[in-house]
């Protein structure tokens, strides 16, 4: 994706917050120039969909002026059900005929009509003596492109990629940890409402899942079982009160652990799904990220079931920042929930989707 242009500013709308990021690049490397995250009110996004458009508008607009950030041409990207993925394997052929088998493709692999979805493809391997490639099949409905597209235009942006969850993190890997040929590793972002797997071997994507499931079933759970309001329940979550003398309850640990329990319970099984249909090695490392990694019960609940090490991927391990500008310690706090931002902000404006 070496393509010559200006980066595009990466937003990234979350269940819980909206995420901006932008960067530049120069011979020394990615520069950090801007990071913002703007709480969401909640219900605002539900299930992936714009229920309150005007809370993300709002901020939207708060985001890009406290952080002084005038261009509007930006990076976005969606997830979830709304998202299809699939890896094809086919005869090699050239450009064009394979511009109209995968047409032909979406409609054998789509469960929805083929007017109704955006189509993308990715070549991933093609091999002439073998007379065999790979081709990573993207479908996206166009109504969520469209609504989404809608309510950042209404922030005066532009958007000008859409990206996925998927692939946004998969770039931010490689950037900070290169690839090895040999390597097999599963990608993890825990977020709100959508965890998000990406597993590579070497450079290319095998498998890709969204669950819908996040951290907000721990948050819930802690409001139904302490019936206090959404805002305590964050705070338990992680760890403290709303304010500095509250003791935090002593059931809460034990509700994060079931919750997180399950959630680890669903990741297994699309890792074991992964493990029975592929024919490439076992994995080697799990890299986890998004907002619910910082619960450190996850990790070792994933490491436990997976009997594969666990580790916090970092987003800026090769990230040139300045520090008088961002203080290393909040960001390193902050990181977990930057990655599919920092993503969509390596996205370019001329590149091909
Ligand atoms: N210190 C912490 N301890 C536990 N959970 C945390 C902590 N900080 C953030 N979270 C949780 O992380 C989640 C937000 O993460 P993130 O920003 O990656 O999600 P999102 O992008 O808003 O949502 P989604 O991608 O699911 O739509 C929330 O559920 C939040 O409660
Ligand atoms: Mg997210």
């Amino acid at each position: 994706m070496a393509f010559e242009g200006k980066n595009l500013v990466g937003v990234d709308i979350g269940t819980s917050s909206v995420k901006v990021i932008q960067i530049r690049q120069s011979s020394k490397g990615i520069h950090l120039m801007k990071y913002g995250v703007e709480p969401l009110p909640p219900q605002s996004i539900v299930d992936g969909h714009v229920m309150n458009g005007s809370a993300v508008v709002d901020a939207l607009n708060r985001v890009f002026k406290d952080l002084h950030i005038v261009q509007r041409d930006v990076a976005l990207s969606i997830s979830g059900h709304s998202v299809i993925i699939k890896k094809l394997n086919l005869p090699l052929m050239k450009r064009e005929e394979l511009e109209e088998q995968i047409q032909w493709e979406a409609e054998q692999h789509i469960p929805y009509e083929i007017s109704e979805v955006e189509i993308d493809y990715n070549i991933l391997w093609q091999n002439t003596e073998a007379g065999q490639m790979d081709v990573l099949l993207v479908a996206a409905k166009k109504e969520e492109i469209q609504d989404l597209v809608e309510v950042v235009r209404q922030a005066k942006l532009k958007p000008m990629v859409v990206d996925i969850d998927a692939f946004a993190m998969q770039n931010v890997y490689e950037l900070n940890y290169g690839f090895n040929e040999a390597e097999t590793i599963a990608l993890l972002n825990v977020g709100a409402s959508l965890t998000t797997m990406n597993i590579l071997n070497g450079a290319v994507s095998q498998f890709t899942r969204d669950i819908t499931n996040g951290g907000a079933s721990i948050t819930e759970e802690i409001q139904k079982q302490l019936q206090v309001s959404f805002e305590e329940a964050e705070a338990y979550k992680a760890g403290g009160g709303l304010n500095s003398q509250e003791v935090v309850p002593q059931e809460v640990d034990e509700i994060i652990s079931n919750v997180v329990d399950a959630l680890a319970a669903e990741i297994q099984r699309s890792l074991d799904f992964y493990m029975a249909t592929t024919s490439h090695g076992e994995i080697g490392r799990i890299l986890i990220t998004g907002g619910t990694s910082k619960i450190p019960y996850l990790r070792s609940a994933v490491e436990r079931r997976s009997r594969v090490p666990v580790v916090l991927l970092d987003p800026f391990r090769r990230v040139v920042f300045d520090e008088r500008q961002f203080n290393p310690e909040v960001l390193k706090a902050q990181a977990p929930q930057a990655t599919i931002c920092l993503g969509l902000s390596l996205r370019k404006q001329k590149e091909r989707v």
